[in-house]
């Protein structure tokens, strides 16, 4: 039989007047194309958010699926609960634990990586024009839901200790003035993407306590928790709130991205919510890979893994930071992540990130400019760097080359004034690519 013709992008889409009104808010990203241009081998990619899987055992891993199908085949490759299965329920409780949170498995809601579990919780909640406070910046796939679902962000400072609490409250104060719902909080309280920073301690207290006093549910999304660096991992802040807090986790960022299996704890009602969002939106999570996470929690020493990643990771993060003092304009100001994978980089004033990335592309060097990370167009001056997946070599050769444009782009805009970029694209949320992890 022959293969039928691609369809060309560039034909005008039949279907355009069809679509729900909600699709407006599913934007294709402008940098999309340049980020296919820096998967090239030759580019130095600190845009994207890859874990770094290559420690990973794949003998072990290898060995508890081969077992996982001798020994349990048919149940592992058949449909299952939409709540997930029990045992890995089980074993998530314990994972939890080591933030502090004390859960019952059946408050648990297995996801399609933690991103489905954004998507299901806003999908419970919002209905188009209700309002969530997130960070600035914050997640960019969270930030893309958020929109496809049509709700209003409205954000609220973080600094070097994360969420600032004054600046929640002013939030909370101007969106009820303004007679709108909000519907939640969203914060990423561990090593923040793209901030790189970790709320306090202190810090969390308040913000339970604000959030208790004004009836805002808060949305925890915490991937990077256990991938501190010096540190163990912090206190959740479900820890102290369960009943005020929606938690979401991940096994992308400490096993596998690929498995894309997360999870939400919930308070119970809203969990029957979720589970039902979650069966009319897969009837189950794939049973098949929660079988093959379970095996890999119980099998190997998963703890021990991390504690791996933890030192790779923390290698990379040190050659990132000291490239940057060695290379970068002396005029740039970034902070040094205690764990995770990102950077948070402030420019020069007057230079934009995103008008500056085709050169940089150019120069073999790739990031995210911050208007990714922000819902109403600011961020020009801020670019996410990530360590995670480069060697430290690749890593300081990366930050030479963007050392190099971001002097040529100083040089242009002193010789010739203003705009450097030759093309401003406008800003605003891009929505998110698969780079934009
Ligand atoms: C803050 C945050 N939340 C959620 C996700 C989604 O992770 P996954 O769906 O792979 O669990 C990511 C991925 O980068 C993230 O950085």
């Amino acid at each position: 039989m022959d293969t039928p013709a691609r369809t060309q992008s560039t034909r005008l889409d039949p279907y355009v007047d069809r679509y729900a009104a909600r699709t407006a808010g599913m934007t294709a990203s402008e940098i999309r194309a340049l980020f296919a241009v820096a998967s090239r081998p030759e580019v130095v990619s600190l845009a994207g958010g890859m874990p770094n899987i290559s420690g990973l055992p794949l003998d072990v891993v290898g060995e508890a699926i081969s077992g996982l199908l001798r020994d349990n085949g048919p149940m592992a490759l058949q449909y299952s609960s939409g709540q997930g299965e029990p045992e890995l329920r089980e074993q998530i409780t314990e994972v939890m634990r080591l933030e502090g949170i004390n859960a019952h498995p059946d408050d648990v809601v297995v996801t399609v990586g933690s991103q489905q579990a954004v998507d299901l919780v806003t999908r419970v909640f919002c209905d188009p024009g209700d309002v969530v406070i997130c960070e600035a910046p914050s997640y960019v796939g969270a930030l893309g839901v958020f929109k496809a679902y049509q709700c209003d962000v409205v954000h609220a400072e973080v600094d070097a200790d994360g969420l600032v609490p004054e600046a929640l409250r002013q939030a909370i104060a101007a969106v009820k003035a303004a007679g709108k719902r909000i519907k939640f909080l969203y914060t990423i309280p561990n090593f923040h993407n793209p901030a790189g920073v970790t709320m306090t301690a202190e810090r969390r207290l308040e913000v339970i306590d604000i959030c208790r006093r004004e009836g805002v549910l808060v949305l925890e999304d915490n991937p990077y928790g256990l991938l501190g660096f010096d540190q163990e991992p912090m206190r959740a802040i479900r820890a102290d709130a369960p009943d005020g807090v929606i938690y979401l986790g991940s096994f992308s960022k400490t096993f596998s991205p690929g498995m894309r299996v997360g999870w939400a704890l919930a308070p119970h009602s809203v969990r029957e919510k979720l589970v039902l969002a979650q069966e009319s939106a897969t009837l189950c999570p794939p049973t098949f890979n929660q079988f093959a996470v379970s095996a890999y929690l119980r099998e190997h020493d998963w703890q021990g893994q991390i504690k791996q990643m933890r030192e790779m990771y923390r290698e990379r993060r040190d050659a990132m930071n000291e490239a940057l003092h060695d290379l970068m304009p002396a005029s740039c100001e970034w902070n040094v992540p205690a764990g995770g994978f990102f950077v948070w980089l402030k420019l020069p004033p007057g230079v934009d990130a995103k008008g500056m990335l085709p050169r940089a592309v150019t120069a073999r060097v790739a990031y995210v400019p911050g208007t990714a990370f922000f819902a109403d167009g600011f961020g020009t001056g801020y670019m996410r760097l990530s360590f995670c997946y480069p060697t430290p070599e690749r890593i300081r050769e990366g930050v030479r080359r963007l050392a190099g444009v971001l002097e040529a782009e100083m040089e242009l805009r002193e010789t010739f004034g203003a705009s450097a970029p030759p093309r401003r694209i406008g800003g605003g949320y891009d929505g998110p690519t698969s780079d934009l992890t």
